[in-house]
């Protein structure tokens, strides 16, 4: 007969197995696939590991991810962004409240307005330097420009003072730096014992993690500071970005930030506001390149687009173009991992199962997104089907997160999302998937590490 201990033993064995099994996923990129294949298979509630659950069910998601949110961030996200907080990988409500109260009205759709002319600029430049490299070389990787345009951005909305890598056509060490240290992030989250260990015997990808996530705090340091200099030497902000109005000319001033959190919550934009929209823009370009249909509806309905088009007045009401945003958003979801919190104490009851207190949940854009009880042909793209959304729909649809924790850059998101759009296709209303350089749809695989990346990290495309 078994005793306890041998029984104690295979449940060790088995989690040890199953957080074997989590490792191995993450670390090839590929966790929010296993993990929907565990939804295909046993329903709308799964374990993952001993104590962390994934659901797919928007009831419980609605309840997860409440903006009186009962469930708050887990230290997933200090394991995530180590030793430092700022307003995305904070589990402290009031330090986030303090915070996103104080963000907010600068990067909300009216606090917007004024950056409108310099995202429009660098989505300009980004686009000619498309068009010069196909002329050059036959083809352009849209994913390379969307990269520079999307991290000229934010970096020049956020330090005053774009990475301009659209102007020099190469990527700075910045940027090279903040995609490295996504994956130091997932081996650290996946494996925190790995970190205490690495305290004593350096594990050689961590100690790297940490330089780099060292040398990204310094140039963060030294652009903000510029900035920051001239707004309160000279007393004005002739440059604002979005966060100038915090910077505190007098220590006792509870409407600003003291310098420090500014440029955590700096770097928070940068590392949160470049990958996601690349990725999202070179999803929607390949995917509408690859449909003629699509493509061609798109196309007819920009053609009736003033020369001189805007963002606020013109793009915002065109239903196609909307739809296809939101559709790729759907099904190319640059955030698809769980968003992990964890559950209060006393537990809870979601998707019919009682969870107990302390336990980690998330719900996945990536399986909310594929529920074909909600989406009908879940895997095809079909921006039609947002023409009347079900209520089920809007609930299930999730890529900005949710509650008090969702994405305070979706406007800035959705802004050059729509006007990239635009300028791409009116200026290549012929471009087609390119077959140059031995380049196929393997390429575009995705690699979902916290975010989503094609595999090959080149997307080429020509327009004849
Ligand atoms: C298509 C583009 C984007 C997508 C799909 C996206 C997705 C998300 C998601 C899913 C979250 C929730 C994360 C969580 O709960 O752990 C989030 C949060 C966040 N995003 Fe975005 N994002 C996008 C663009 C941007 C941009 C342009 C910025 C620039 C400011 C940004 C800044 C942030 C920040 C700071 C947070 C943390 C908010 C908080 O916790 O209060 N994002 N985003």
């Amino acid at each position: 007969m078994e005793s306890v201990r041998d029984f104690e033993n295979y449940q060790l064995l088995a989690a040890g197995i199953g957080v074997a099994i989590l490792g191995y996923n993450v670390i090839t990129g590929n966790r929010p696939r296993w993990v929907h294949s565990l939804h295909e298979k046993y329903g709308p509630i799964v374990r993952i590991t001993p104590k962390e659950v994934s659901v797919q069910d928007p009831d419980a998601t609605d309840r997860i991810y409440a903006i009186k949110g009962e469930f708050l961030k887990a230290s997933w996200y200090k394991q995530f962004i180590p030793n430092v907080q700022n307003v995305f990988s904070t589990t402290d409500v009031d330090y986030h409240r303090r915070h996103r109260r104080l963000l907010a009205s600068e990067i909300s759709e009216s606090g917007l307005a004024p950056h409108r002319a310099t995202v429009d600029s660098k989505i300009r430049l980004a686009i000619e330097r498309m068009a010069e490299e196909m002329e050059e070389r036959g083809a352009t990787d849209v994913f390379r420009w969307f990269l520079y345009m999307a991290t000229d951005i934010i970096g020049e909305l956020s330090f005053g003072s774009s990475f301009r890598m659209l102007e020099t056509k190469e990527e700075n060490q910045y940027i090279r730096d903040l995609k490295a240290i996504g994956i130091a992030g997932g081996i650290r989250v996946t494996f925190p014992l790995l970190m205490q260990i690495n305290n004593y015997i350096p594990i050689p990808v961590l100690s790297l993690g940490m330089r780099i996530r060292e040398r990204l705090c310094e140039y963060a340091s030294q652009s903000l500071q510029r900035h920051y200099d001239e707004v309160l030497e000279q007393g004005s902000d002739a440059k604002p970005t979005l966060l100038s109005k915090l910077y505190r000319a007098s220590e006792n001033d509870p409407d600003t930030l003291p310098f420090a959190e500014l440029r955590e919550d700096a770097m928070s934009y940068i590392a949160a506001g470049s990958d996601t929209t690349t990725n999202t823009m070179t999803y929607l370009v390949w995917t509408v390149c690859r449909r003629p249909d699509v493509k061609a509806k798109l196309v007819a309905e920009l053609r009736a687009l003033p020369p001189d088009f805007s963002d606020h007045e013109h793009l915002r009401h065109l239903p196609y173009l909307d739809h296809v945003i939101t559709e790729t958003l759907r099904l190319y979801s640059a955030a698809p991992s769980g968003l992990p919190r964890v559950v209060p104490q006393g537990g809870a009851v979601l998707a019919g199962r009682f969870v107990p207190g302390g336990y980690t949940v998330s719900a996945q854009a990536y399986s909310m997104h594929r529920n074909p009880r909600v989406y009908p042909a879940p895997l095809e793209f079909k921006p039609e089907r947002w023409e009347k959304p079900t209520r089920a729909m809007k609930a299930a649809f999730v890529p900005f997160g949710g509650g008090s924790r969702i994405c305070i850059g979706l406007h800035l998101a959705k802004m050059e999302l729509r006007l990239a759009t635009a300028r791409f296709f009116t200026r290549f209303p012929n471009s087609e998937v390119s077959r140059l350089e031995g380049f196929t749809d393997d390429d575009m695989q995705e690699k979902m590490f916290f975010l989503t990346a094609p595999k090959g990290q080149r997307c080429l495309i020509d327009a004849k």
